[in-house]
């Protein structure tokens, strides 16, 4: 195990701030912990344009084609629109959930025990600006808040709880704060907060080692996934213009695209919809760009992390009248990560610097950036290149030969921009060429020239 200096405290504290020392307490700290600790449900009623709701299940490790072949992964498709267009960002498993909580992977390529320092900001500070409620579900979790790396099965030992399918816990601008670290909790807590009405309006939910693949197999986690699902389906509070994303943190096959099987369910899917396909690209920051068009709320704005370019899921879009990007993905590497702090050297090259975020850019969202990002980070540089529906960077050469094209193109008049005729990013001409309606092909490079304007 990695010596890191990160932190699990004992419950005892409740009032300050967790600051733990080890990444494996012992049992004894655990079970004081446990004893002490209570929940933290924070609930809202802040209406969106497409659902009030969002909830995001994940399970592991498969290959799409794998998942359309289980039974009942197809039946939780006919409830619901099925994404077929919809990818990881790279391999292993905590960089995907890193980047659905910040939006950036920070290069990490590993399951190490890694901390993202306090002033990088995350969802969460997003529903913050307008009091939307959030939380997360990770089941077995020994008390609310635990920061350690794993909470085994104490009978067996088998795996149980894992931290690296955690994400929020993976953020000090989380964890640090008592109250914040107590709206992590665990599938007790779900099933409480679900019958006293008083789930978060955000939540992230996660199945133990058992129920979501890891160590079991598709047949398993989709009779588990079925049987947890059919009941909420049917209840009329959870459904209440409720949106839930079922996905899987990555593909098993490191070699493929990184593809993975996704589903919309939920009580903000319209009737019309249920059994139907969508195939936009989207991506794991797909969710925290909808979640920010959904609610008007500002991004993140970090180029490398692409919430703030992020094809943003068609019921949204629909509504705010967004228009999302084709992505051409013969090219595309999502199985790879840029280089980064939390590199360890395995799918990525490590550097020791921290990515700036942008602090001026509209983003697909529409509504700018997080006013903390924008003071923290005012008048530096971003480290990359700007946003775009995909991660690129030119200094790693990655993705960087990706073409898109805005998903109306079909429809209007056939008028090609290519680099040479985008110009400045500045220019008004520039901003034509990619909102007129036509058929506009891009790479990366110019896309993210646009990132102010989109
Ligand atoms: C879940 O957390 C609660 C405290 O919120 C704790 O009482 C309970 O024992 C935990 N359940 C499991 C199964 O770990
Ligand atoms: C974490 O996992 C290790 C290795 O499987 C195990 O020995 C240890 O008991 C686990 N820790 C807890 C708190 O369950
Ligand atoms: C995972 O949770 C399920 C209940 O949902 C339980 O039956 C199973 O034993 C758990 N896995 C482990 C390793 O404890
Ligand atoms: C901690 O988080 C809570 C809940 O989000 C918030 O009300 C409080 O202001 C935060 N405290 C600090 C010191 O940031
Ligand atoms: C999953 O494992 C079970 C039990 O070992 C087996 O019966 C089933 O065929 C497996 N499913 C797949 C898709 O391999
Ligand atoms: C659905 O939510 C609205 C408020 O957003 C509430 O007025 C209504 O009673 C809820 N319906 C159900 C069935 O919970
Ligand atoms: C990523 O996919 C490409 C194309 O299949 C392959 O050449 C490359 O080796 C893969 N990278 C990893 C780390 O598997
Ligand atoms: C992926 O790797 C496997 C095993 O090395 C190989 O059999 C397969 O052809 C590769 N697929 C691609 C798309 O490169
Ligand atoms: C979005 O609008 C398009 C075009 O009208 C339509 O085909 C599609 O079904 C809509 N999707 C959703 C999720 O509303
Ligand atoms: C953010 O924190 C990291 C790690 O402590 C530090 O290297 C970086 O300089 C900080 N950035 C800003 C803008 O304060
Ligand atoms: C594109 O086609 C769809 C379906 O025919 C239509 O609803 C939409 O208005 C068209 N958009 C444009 C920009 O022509
Ligand atoms: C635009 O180009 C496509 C493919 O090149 C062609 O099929 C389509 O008919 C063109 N549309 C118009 C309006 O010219």
């Amino acid at each position: 195990m990695k010596t890191v200096a990160a932190t699990l405290l004992a419950a005892a504290s409740l009032a300050r701030a967790q600051v733990a020392t080890v990444s494996e307490p012992s049992i004894s700290e655990i079970r004081q912990a446990a004893a002490t600790t209570l929940p933290e449900s924070p609930s809202s009623d802040v209406k969106g344009v497409a659902f009030n709701r969002f909830y995001q299940v994940w399970l592991e490790n498969t290959d799409y084609e794998d998942v359309a072949a289980d039974p009942n992964m197809q039946w939780l498709a006919s409830q619901g629109i099925l994404l077929t267009n919809y990818y990881a960002v790279t391999h292993p498993s905590e960089p995907n959930y890193c980047a659905a909580a910040g939006g950036d992977t920070f290069g990490m390529d590993n399951d190490n025990f890694n901390q993202i320092p306090a002033n990088v900001s995350t969802v969460a500070d997003l529903l913050d600006t307008k009091s939307i409620s959030w939380g997360e579900y990770q089941e077995h979790m020994p008390f609310p808040g635990f920061q350690g790396f794993n909470y085994s099965n104490q009978e067996t030992f088998d795996n149980d709880y894992v931290r690296k399918h955690n994400p929020l816990v993976l953020y000090d601008s989380v964890v640090q704060n008592e109250t914040r670290a107590r709206q992590i909790k665990n599938f007790t807590d779900f099933e409480n907060d679900l019958s006293d009405k008083k789930l978060p309006q955000w939540a992230f939910i996660t199945p133990n080692m058992t129920n979501d693949v890891h160590d079991t197999n598709i047949t398993f986690g989709g009779k588990w996934e079925r049987s947890w699902m059919s009941s909420l389906l049917t209840n009329d509070y959870f459904m209440n213009d409720s949106l839930i994303l079922l996905t899987f943190d990555e593909d098993d096959t490191y070699n493929k695209t990184n593809r993975v099987y996704s589903i919309l369910v939920g009580g903000a899917i319209p009737d019309n919809l249920k059994g139907t396909t969508d195939d936009t690209f989207y991506t794991h920051y797909s969710s925290i760009a909808s979640v920010s068009a959904n609610w008007g709320l500002p991004s993140l704005g970090r180029r490398s992390q692409w919430d703030c370019g992020a094809n943003i899921f068609e019921i949204v879009a629909n509504k705010t009248g967004y228009v999302n990007f084709d992505v051409e993905i013969t090219n595309l590497r999502l199985n790879e990560t840029y280089p980064g702090p939390e590199s360890a050297g395995e799918l990525s090259k490590f550097s020791p610097t921290w990515p700036v975020p942008l602090t001026d850019a509209k983003c697909s969202a529409g509504n700018g950036i997080l006013d903390i990002v924008k003071k923290t980070y005012a008048g530096q540089a971003a480290t990359y290149n700007y946003s775009s529906p995909y991660p690129w960077d030119t200094k790693a050469d990655y993705n960087t030969k990706v073409t898109v094209t805005r998903k109306n193109a079909s429809n209007s008049t056939n008028t090609t921009t290519s680099s040479s005729s985008a110009s400045s990013p500045a220019t008004g001409g520039a901003a034509a060429a990619i909102t007129a309606p036509g058929f506009t092909v891009m790479t990366g490079a110019l896309v993210a020239m646009f990132a102010y304007l989109l």
